[in-house]
């Protein structure tokens, strides 16, 4: 049987959409050193752009090619954070039974990330489009090379982009909904109940690394510049659902007092 090192390095290295959904058993084997590549492999039409791609308004949402630009954006946030996973299965050495307990929960998030790209391609398709039809990105990629530790990559991939995903897919399911596109709006009640655990998953491990610290705190510390808190929430701030994943009411609070200098990410709360 494969180790674990073939399974996440043919998702990294792969450069197929086939490679990017692999799954297959592996072996957990003694952890073996990985240097980061500096972009995971992709071919043809997953190709990085570097054209920025606007995502579209909420008020032309009801036009077909607008919400595929919508899907397929969406869709790109889970191929990044496909490979993320992957990288981090191979960077974070596991020489504890914690640590392979740490990865076995990556890997279990690795495969919801799948079922999620998965389920916008096939959204995608449903409307006549396909993935690759748009540019694609490495924003969320580009933070991989700062994460040198499983504090840090925990606090910026679950406690940040995964929370932030937790406002943007309850938003969109609501907007979807209000459209009348129910198949849309149900994936992303799907991955909203997905994100739920795996922002958990992460409070979990971070709650269990910080030693005497307050959860806020050791986040706070843990996330590399320039990124900052603002970045954990998304467009209408719920509160609530970010303390349905954390379990923590302190933290939670802090969040919401939390305010930073960027304009992009002073989004307006849920009440
Ligand atoms: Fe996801
Ligand atoms: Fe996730």
């Amino acid at each position: 049987m494969n180790s674990y090192t073939e399974f996440a390095k043919t998702i990294l290295l792969g450069e197929s959409l086939e490679d990017k959904l692999h799954d297959a058993p592996f072996e957990w084997r003694e952890w073996q050193d990985f240097k980061l590549p500096k972009l995971p492999a992709r071919a043809g039409r997953l190709g990085f752009s570097d054209i920025q791609m606007k995502f579209p308004k909420i008020n032309r949402l009801n036009e077909v090619d607008k919400k595929a630009m919508a899907l397929h954006s969406f869709a790109n946030h889970e191929l990044l954070a496909i490979e993320m996973m992957a990288a981090a299965l191979l960077i974070y050495p596991h020489e504890t039974q914690d640590d392979l307990r740490f990865k076995k929960g990556i890997l279990s998030a690795l495969k919801d990330e799948q079922k999620h790209l998965g389920l916008y391609i096939n959204r995608l398709n449903e409307l006549g489009y396909s993935f690759g039809d748009f540019p694609l990105n490495d924003f969320f990629w580009r933070q991989m090379e700062k994460l040198k530790t499983a504090s840090q990559y925990t606090a910026v991939m679950a406690l940040t982009f995964e929370a932030a995903n937790l406002d943007f897919a309850q938003y969109y399911a609501n907007i979807f909904r209000n459209l009348g596109d129910n198949e849309t709006a149900k994936v992303l009640d799907i991955v909203l109940e997905d994100e739920l655990s795996h922002v958990a998953f992460g409070a979990f491990w971070m709650k269990r690394w910080r030693n005497d610290e307050k959860l806020w705190d050791y986040y706070v510390s843990s996330l590399p510049w320039p990124l900052t808190p603002a970045r954990s929430k998304g467009i209408s701030f719920d509160p609530k659902i970010h303390g349905k994943a954390v379990n923590d009411e302190e933290f939670i609070s802090s969040l919401v007092q939390f305010e930073d200098h960027f304009e992009i990410t002073k989004r307006p709360t849920l009440k």
